[in-house]
């Protein structure tokens, strides 16, 4: 999210085990979360289990509190997101309706290391379109976690990802949309640091990635135009075309090893 040039935290063997247990704590809120949306549930009911999972693994929340565009703290555990809503939306009385696509971002804390994913989930019966929206958006991500490798440069993520999307096109004809004003970022001591991670451009750029580092990789697409607004409520991203919108995260750490998935609920080396 931060622009700001600056240097990539590297972390210890023992660190990276930590995120681990970090990213694992979030693997299971967001299996818990898919496991109960259904049609009928509220996003606040949402929030609760994750609130739960969070107490019962003695993890703090990454967002709750957090302030990112000036004074309104963020009042969530999760973001939850829902149809034209791209990321960021607050959970609370909205109910889930068959047919809506939800994305659902959470964050935890274990002894002062984060993990941040996010999974897009299909509420009900949802048309062709979004599934394959939401499955095209996952598979970008996992393009880009594949680059997450030691001598790669950044942007050869950010190039794996786009080129996932732009070879899919919807079903209907056109093109999806790459959200361009958010992306990825580095994480680890805090949640949101350098570097900044676009889901798009040419490979070969940007800084070379190296052991200890990990990075959050989080395509966000449309069915239609990219460009996105705030709400008034200070968070709530929006399509500015009313279209939908799928959004999928994993923490990776790079490693001698090849990328690790520390946000997967299995133990994923790529
Ligand atoms: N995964 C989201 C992001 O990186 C989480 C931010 S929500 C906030 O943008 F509430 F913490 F800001
Ligand atoms: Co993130």
């Amino acid at each position: 999210m931060f622009r700001r040039k600056g240097s990539i935290e590297i972390k210890t063997p023992d660190e990276l085990a930590v995120m681990r247990q970090a990213g694992l704590v979030v693997a299971k809120a967001l299996a818990a979360i898919s496991g109960a949306t259904r049609p009928g549930i509220s996003t606040g009911e949402l929030d609760a289990i994750a609130r739960d999972v969070l107490a019962d693994n003695g993890a703090t929340s990454s967002f709750l509190g957090y302030k990112a565009h000036g004074a309104v703290p963020y009042p969530g555990v999760i973001c939850a997101s829902v149809n034209d809503e791209v990321v960021h939306g607050i959970p609370g009385d909205r109910v889930l309706r068959d047919g809506d696509v939800l994305s659902v971002d959470f964050g935890a804390i274990v002894d002062g290391w984060n993990g941040d994913a996010a999974v897009t989930i299909l509420v009900g019966d949802v048309t062709p379109e979004i599934a394959d929206l939401s499955r095209v958006t996952e598979d970008s991500l996992w393009a880009g976690l594949r680059q997450a490798r030691v001598g790669a440069h950044l942007t050869d993520i950010s190039h794996a990802v786009e080129t996932t999307i732009v070879e899919s096109a919807p079903p209907g004809g056109g093109r999806y949309g790459i959200v361009e004003d958010y992306g990825g970022h580095g994480i680890g001591s805090s949640m949101h640091m350098d570097p900044h991670i676009l889901n798009y451009g040419s490979p070969g750029r940007g800084p070379i990635l190296r052991a200890g580092m990990a990075l959050a990789i989080e395509p966000m697409v449309t069915l239609g135009n990219p460009e996105v607004g705030v709400l008034a409520d200070a968070w709530t991203v929006v399509t500015l075309d009313g279209s939908t919108a799928a959004h999928w995260e994993h923490t990776v750490a790079i490693t001698d090893d090849g990328p690790w998935v520390l946000t997967a609920l299995d133990d994923v080396r790529l």
